[in-house]
């Protein structure tokens, strides 16, 4: 269509302005991960919609061993820890090539680090980063990194909840699959993801499909009836019942 359009007897503006368009529509959101543990990521982000997103070229993950950008013969990513202390340290230096690699390739809009002390991840940080062209995601180590690398590499530190994971790279898996599925054209049902829970602080309220009764139990009147007003008063006021119930303190952030 736009080359069409190009071959048409537009003017220099309109045809610069058309290729911007078209730029933006080509340039997909892309994810680079870095993990020294490739292999916890490649199962959950190759699957189910997430595979399909990357499929349809909505977006571009690409997961990158820190190992390959070690310059030890071991191919060693971790040391020692200065003063002492149990456990390994993640080394600065492949993670600032590989940093340094992909910033020459294109700009980023964020990157970040899993870790437990960062940021508590939540609905509207996903909406946020659906909307942006490039992320990094460093993938924390079992005993910490280079401070270095936080204080001059990193622009922000997530946490997904107050418990500590052997690593971050499950971390990472659940930030790229909320955010992917919040980008126009991941879910096929362009409403669905609006419609999830927390986007507007309240949880969804309950699902059914057939049969319409099961074991003698059965589906909710409301939802057999056909009235498209009553089913959705219905939804809204099972999701605010839901919350009150589950989830008080989401009701506090409306
Ligand atoms: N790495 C270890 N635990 C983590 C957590 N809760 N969130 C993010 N990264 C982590």
């Amino acid at each position: 269509m736009y080359l069409f359009l190009l071959h048409q007897d537009c003017t220099i503006w309109l045809q610069k302005i058309i290729i911007t368009f078209a730029k933006n529509k080509l340039n997909i959101m892309r994810i680079d991960i870095l993990t020294a543990l490739p292999e916890i990521l490649e199962s959950p982000l190759n699957e189910s919609i997430l595979k399909r997103a990357q499929e349809k070229k909505i977006v571009e993950i690409v997961i990158h061993n820190l190992r390959d950008y070690t310059t030890n013969k071991h191919r060693r990513v971790d040391d020692y820890a200065f003063s002492g202390g149990a456990g390994m340290v993640m080394e600065i230096e492949p993670v600032d090539r590989a940093i340094e690699f992909l910033k020459s390739e294109r700009s980023y809009d964020e990157i970040i680090y899993t870790s437990p002390d960062g940021e508590q991840f939540d609905q509207p940080m996903a909406n946020y980063y659906s909307t942006v062209k490039n992320i990094i995601i460093l993938c924390g180590h079992y005993k910490g990194i280079d401070q270095r690398i936080r204080d001059h590499l990193i622009t922000r530190e997530i946490s997904i909840g107050d418990y500590v994971l052997t690593g971050g790279e499950l971390a990472a898996a659940v930030i790229a699959d909320s955010i992917i599925r919040l980008i126009p054209g991941a879910i096929s049902d362009e409403t669905s993801a609006l419609t999830d829970s927390f986007q507007d602080n309240l949880l969804a309220p309950p699902v059914y499909t057939r049969p319409a009764e099961y074991k003698g139990w059965k589906v909710p009147d409301i939802l057999l009836s056909g009235n498209t007003k009553k089913i959705e008063e219905w939804k809204m006021q099972q999701a605010q019942e839901r919350t009150k119930k589950l989830r008080p303190g989401l009701l506090e952030k409306q």
